[in-house]
């Protein structure tokens, strides 16, 4: 089952010229950056209420996030949804006709087991599923 909202992903070029805006204008709780190797991006976190603004820095221009910046330049890249069995959830949508970009769960930031859903079958929206 669906629960909440993990997190809003939001591809930046650099994490240092970003994290200012939502530390010290909107003064959102920063809770520090991680690198993710497998996804080649750094990333930085922010919480609010019960959700995460999470910054996506590429490491390297083979990034899927550096990719995404050179075609449609900064600004929101994914929504993350909560599950609480992301297994059961990949194979109930896989029952359902989705395409997923991950048929298993691979590992994320914070030791979150996370799944793409193929934005062919999200209506373009970048979704993700994610189980912490
Ligand atoms: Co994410």
């Amino acid at each position: 089952m669906i629960t909440q909202i993990n997190h809003i992903g939001i591809a930046v070029s650099s994490l240092d010229a970003r994290i200012p805006w939502y530390r010290d204008v909107l003064k959102l709780e920063f809770q520090g950056t991680e690198e993710v190797t497998e996804q080649q991006v750094r990333v930085a976190i922010f919480q609010v209420g019960g959700v995460k603004i999470e910054l996506l820095e590429p490491t390297s221009p083979d990034s899927p996030i550096a990719k995404f910046i050179e075609k449609k330049g900064e600004g929101m890249h994914h929504i993350a949804l909560q599950t609480d069995d992301i297994v059961q959830e990949i194979t109930d949508l896989k029952a359902e006709g989705i395409r997923m970009i991950d048929e298993s769960p691979r590992d994320g930031a914070h030791d979150a087991k996370i799944a793409f859903i193929h934005p062919k079958s999200s209506g373009k929206t970048l979704t993700e599923l994610c189980q912490i």
